[in-house]
């Protein structure tokens, strides 16, 4: 018989355990250097970005599977013991069924249900806030939070404009209730605005201009991106839903203990910061290494992070994103992991 959750009271949810997975092979700018017309000092000074990794095999769900499995053995339960799944992704393994029933069945986690939840970079920020409601409400006990895109899936390798900016991996967090109410995800700010789609989308491949021989020979199956016009949008949307969150709960720039951005363009997190007057030495930057993995910014550097011992309990820390759709949205919580 399944296990059936009969909530007795609005419990706060915490993460309380995370994992990541990035592929082995690196690409350093010098690649790009050999195949297209840009520079290692270009790609630097533009974007802040030195290496990405590209898979050579499998989906998403396989840089999925070995985050997830990191963040189940770091807490010692078993994936039977997980209730929900949630995957955030741009670039599931198949548009059906969801990446969510890969992972499942890849992990054996037997006991749970899920879906994948389409945000872009907004993705696992969107996703933590739907994990946090489901475990507040009682709904779920223990869910798997996945952020994760291979992205080297769906960009035109030729194409220097978008080629040199993305990377693949995967991240996850285990969302469950806490006893504590003052740690924990406390609030979020979400926006969107669907103007912004031509800005950033991938024109075919979907009901409206289903994949075809045409739609592959006209490249039309890789993202494409105005960068400037995003890049505009990225730094005054993420400052706002950044300020938005920290004004409503009260917390002062010199009480915030990190700020976790979404990595896209080390001048966006700059100029984010310089707004906020936040010192650049509490935002976590992780993009030289890994370029921008999507829906895996967030939960990797939080992962990185949290491996490396740089979070203490009750730190007030806000997540910060910014991407596709236009969609926007920050998260507030304060540490729970001991
Ligand atoms: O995560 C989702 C959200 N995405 C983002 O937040 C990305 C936001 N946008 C950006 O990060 C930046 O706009 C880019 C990094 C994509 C581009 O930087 P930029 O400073 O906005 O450059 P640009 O697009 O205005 O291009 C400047 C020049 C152009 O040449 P001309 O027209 O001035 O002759 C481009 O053709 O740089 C050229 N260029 C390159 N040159 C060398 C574009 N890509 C490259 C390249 N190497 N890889």
């Amino acid at each position: 018989m399944r296990r059936q959750v009969i909530p007795t009271r609005i419990v706060r949810a915490a993460i309380t355990a995370t994992g990541h997975y990035l592929p082995p092979d690196v690409y350093p700018n010098e690649y790009f250097e050999r195949r297209l017309e840009t520079t290692d000092a270009w790609i630097r000074s533009r974007t802040g970005i030195a290496e990405r990794r590209f898979s050579s095999v499998g989906g998403t769900s396989d840089l999925i599977v070995p985050a997830a499995r990191r963040c189940l053995d770091v807490r010692g339960i078993s994936p039977a013991a997980i209730d929900c799944i949630i995957v955030a992704t741009m670039t599931p393994d198949r548009l059906c069924p969801s990446t969510a029933a890969v992972v499942q069945r890849k992990l054996g986690a037997v006991n749970a249900w899920g879906f994948d939840l389409a945000g872009a970079c907004s993705g696992f920020v969107y996703g933590l806030i739907v994990a946090a409601k489901l475990v507040e409400s009682g709904a779920v006990r223990r869910l798997l939070l996945c952020g994760a895109d291979r992205m080297s899936s769906v960009v035109d390798p030729d194409d220097r404009a978008t080629a040199v900016l993305f990377g693949d991996g995967a991240g996850a967090v285990l969302v469950e209730p806490v006893e504590d109410e003052s740690v924990g995800v406390l609030d979020h700010v979400c926006h969107m605005n669907g103007e912004g789609e031509s800005s950033l989308h991938i024109p075919a491949g979907g009901s409206v201009e289903p994949a075809s021989a045409d739609s592959v020979a006209t490249r039309r199956h890789y993202v494409v991106q105005d960068g400037p016009a995003v890049f505009k949008a990225a730094v005054v949307g993420m400052a706002e839903v950044t300020e938005e969150i920290l004004k409503r709960n009260d917390v002062s720039v010199a009480d915030l203990a990190w700020l976790v951005p979404h990595q896209a363009n080390r001048r966006i997190i700059e100029a984010v910061a310089k707004r906020l007057g936040l010192a650049l030495g509490r935002v976590i930057i992780n993009l030289d290494r890994y370029g921008n993995t999507v829906g895996a910014t967030i939960p990797i550097a939080l992962s990185e992070w949290n491996e490396q011992g740089r979070f203490t309990h009750g730190d007030r820390v806000v997540l910060s994103a910014f991407g596709a759709g236009f969609t926007a949205g920050s998260v507030y919580l304060r540490w729970a992991i001991a």
